[in-house]
């Protein structure tokens, strides 16, 4: 009798202990962590988005001591083919799975464009629980593949309670990278990410969170982004400024064919050739906006007070591809070059 009432008190315990255990849902969009090749020792020449989630999810037997796994596919690509309909499927998705008591998100992504995506949610997403995007640099048939310990960090930061409310973020060899400051700064490397602006937000340590840091910038539900009702986007491209840059043929082309804005990967702290900028405000005056980035990898543009009141905004810190990203978001409450700009100085 004794017996059966430790064994009854035992079982209560593991199930009790089971369910105190966070929910976090995986959602797999592809990447060279679910890549592959027939070689052990290629870390190139491999196809991205081939395994599919229930695999990585098996790969790593140790995230289900973290937490309650689920798992999702959402698309299965290289990330450099990245699409608007994919981020407004991972934002509506992620609502519906907080609404039905998901406690954290792991978005298993391509190292390219991961910037870009996590600074998308970063902006649009409603909720202070925890969002986690993660990759690999090497395909999950290499020796030494990354993406499994990515994949335990990842899921370690998610179920972590010092995670909510940070905004999303990322989870690459060991570090902790707020949405808006991770930047790729390596093409091969495994230590290919950082946040050349501000710093790393803190590290993973054996399944243990750290944080170091944090972001002043406003982000999730204290921004006005709403994309739940939207199927697109409004259309923005990124032109980069060179020496001799001086026709606009392409800007020209890109208005024509339906672009709403540009950002321009300035020089320095946001100069552009005068050739190209003279078209650029021709086409402003019909209606095109243009945000001025840099393609220095850290620090902020300069705008002059004379551009701001032709209607150039500056694109603050935000290196062209996260400001494209902002950029549109921003096209969807307002036109004004003037609010927008407020935007990149708040967000
Ligand atoms: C990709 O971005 O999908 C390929 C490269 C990578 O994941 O590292």
């Amino acid at each position: 009798m004794k017996k059966i009432l430790l064994c009854l008190v035992a079982l209560f315990l593991g199930v009790s202990m089971l369910e105190a255990k966070p929910k976090i849902a995986i959602l797999a969009t592809g990447g060279t962590i679910a890549g592959s090749i027939d070689s052990a020792v290629a870390t190139t020449g491999y196809t991205a988005g081939v395994v599919g989630v229930d695999v990585l999810i098996k790969a790593v037997p140790q995230i289900q001591d973290l937490a309650q796994i689920s798992g999702k596919q959402i698309a299965n690509i290289d990330s450099s083919n990245m699409r608007d309909e994919i981020w407004l499927k991972l934002a509506k998705e992620i609502h519906t799975l907080f609404k039905s008591g998901i406690d954290g998100i792991v978005i298993t992504h391509g190292t390219d464009t991961m910037e870009e995506t996590a600074y998308f949610l970063n902006l649009t997403l409603k909720s202070d629980k925890p969002v986690v995007l993660v990759g690999a640099m090497r395909p999950s048939t290499a020796i030494s593949a990354d993406g499994p310990k990515n994949l335990y960090n990842a899921v370690a930061l998610a179920a972590s309670k010092e995670a909510k409310g940070k905004g999303v973020m990322v989870a690459m060899n060991d570090k902790i990278l707020s949405a808006r400051g991770v930047v790729k700064t390596h093409s091969l490397n495994v230590d290919a990410f950082s946040s050349p602006d501000f710093g790393d937000l803190g590290y993973i340590v054996d399944g243990e969170v750290f944080f170091y840091n944090k972001t002043l910038k406003e982000h999730t539900k204290d921004t006005p982004f709403d994309v739940s009702k939207l199927e697109t986007l409004p259309k923005v491209d990124i032109l980069y400024t060179y020496s001799n840059d001086g026709s606009g043929v392409a800007a020209k082309a890109l208005f024509e064919n339906g672009t709403k804005a540009l950002v321009i990967a300035g020089s320095g702290a946001g100069s552009i050739h005068e050739d190209q900028k003279n078209v650029l405000k021709e086409l402003m005056t019909k209606g095109l906006k243009v945000a001025i980035s840099s393609r220095v990898v850290a620090g902020r543009v300069a705008v002059s007070q004379a551009d701001k009141k032709l209607g150039f905004i500056s694109a603050e810190d935000l290196n062209p591809q996260k400001a494209r990203v902002l950029l549109m978001l921003a096209l969807t409450k307002t036109q004004d070059p003037k609010k927008i700009q407020e935007y990149f100085l708040k967000y």
